[in-house]
């Protein structure tokens, strides 16, 4: 049996369809090419050993039967969930290490939690010989996810799974369509600001109580525009993908979840020739994402810097989970 491995998986972005993808509507989604890193060692003592420095975790340890319970920090969580649920349903009774890293920042709203949920399953499944396929390892990550927050799409752990880029639905069976692209240049900034996604969902759902047909009715816009967005992607038509990223940001806003910073970001990037831009995950921080052609690009990176918006480098489409030795 192998002792020791790595693995890694990619954060995501959201394209198009946040929120209504809560409520069964469809989303786009793209992995991004900065990933997150699992190391994962079997060990002699039965233990749950994790550091996972930039989620502010060092020095974590804890005995095995006692992993679920207690005080669990933050950034701890999604791992040991995880890592409960697996090893409670494949008998698992050896102590394990755990050490994560990544190349980028938990503020960037990359979706680091399902990143590692994700790893340390594929992780685990190659450390005990447990055939798990890629389809099987984003049930069991979406399951922790649910476990943890009680709310949520499963976009991010389809993201960080599979990779590419995505149509995804969590109604009835799952749709995790992958999109074949010829390209997607897309320009991402961050806001400087953190989102709170469970909070921002809770306060849609608020909303969508007291006006459920207007609510309902913006979901439905919204997964008809992501509809015409993934066909307008595959054809490369970039022209259309942003202008339904418009659409998209007009009614996010609605929902209540764009913010001043943002919509200023969103606005100098289409003053500066973008096809379209929105605000990409949970909305009021984050980042924001634009569609330019090429000869825009730099225009429109040089405008968003200027409202205080921060670009990051990044490449979209990037693949999905891997083992890396
Ligand atoms: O902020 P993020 O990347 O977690 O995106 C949130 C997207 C939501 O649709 C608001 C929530 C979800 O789980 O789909």
């Amino acid at each position: 049996m192998k002792q020791k491995i790595t693995v890694s998986a990619p954060g995501k972005l959201m394209l198009l369809g946040e929120h209504a993808v809560v409520y069964n509507r469809p989303c786009l989604v793209t992995a991004v090419n900065q990933r997150l890193t699992l190391i994962a060692q079997v060990i002699d003592k039965p233990l749950f050993q994790l550091e996972a420095p930039d989620a502010g975790v060092t020095n974590y340890s804890k005995p095995l039967f006692e992993i679920g319970q207690g005080d669990i920090p933050k950034g701890a969580k999604f791992v040991e969930i995880a890592t409960l649920n697996f090893t409670k349903k494949h008998r698992i009774k050896q102590g394990i290490k755990i050490k994560t890293t990544s190349d980028f920042s938990p503020l960037f709203g990359f979706g680091s939690s399902s990143a590692s949920t994700v790893c340390i399953l594929k992780a685990l499944s190659e450390l005990f010989k447990v055939k798990l396929s890629n389809r099987q390892i984003f049930e069991l990550a979406f399951k922790t996810v649910l476990d943890i927050q009680g709310t949520g799409s499963g976009f991010d752990v389809a993201a960080a799974t599979f990779g590419g880029t995505l149509y995804y639905s969590k109604a009835g069976k799952k749709t995790i369509k992958p999109l074949n692209l010829k390209s997607l240049p897309l320009i991402i900034a961050y806001s400087g600001i953190k989102a709170d996604t469970v909070t921002l969902v809770k306060e849609v759902a608020t909303k969508a109580k007291r006006y459920p047909e207007i609510i309902d009715n913006i979901y439905n816009q919204i997964a008809t525009l992501v509809n015409i967005g993934e066909k307008a992607l595959v054809k490369n038509d970039l022209q259309t993908a942003g202008e339904l990223m418009n659409f998209d940001e007009g009614y996010l806003a609605a929902l209540g979840v764009g913010s001043k910073k943002l919509a200023d970001m969103i606005y100098s990037a289409r003053e500066a020739g973008a096809y379209g831009a929105k605000l990409s995950g949970a909305g009021l921080g984050d980042c924001m994402i634009a569609l330019a052609s090429n000869d825009k690009i730099q225009a429109v990176k040089e405008a968003i810097t200027k409202t205080g918006g921060k670009i990051v480098e990044v490449k979209v489409n990037a693949s999905g989970v891997r083992v890396e030795k």
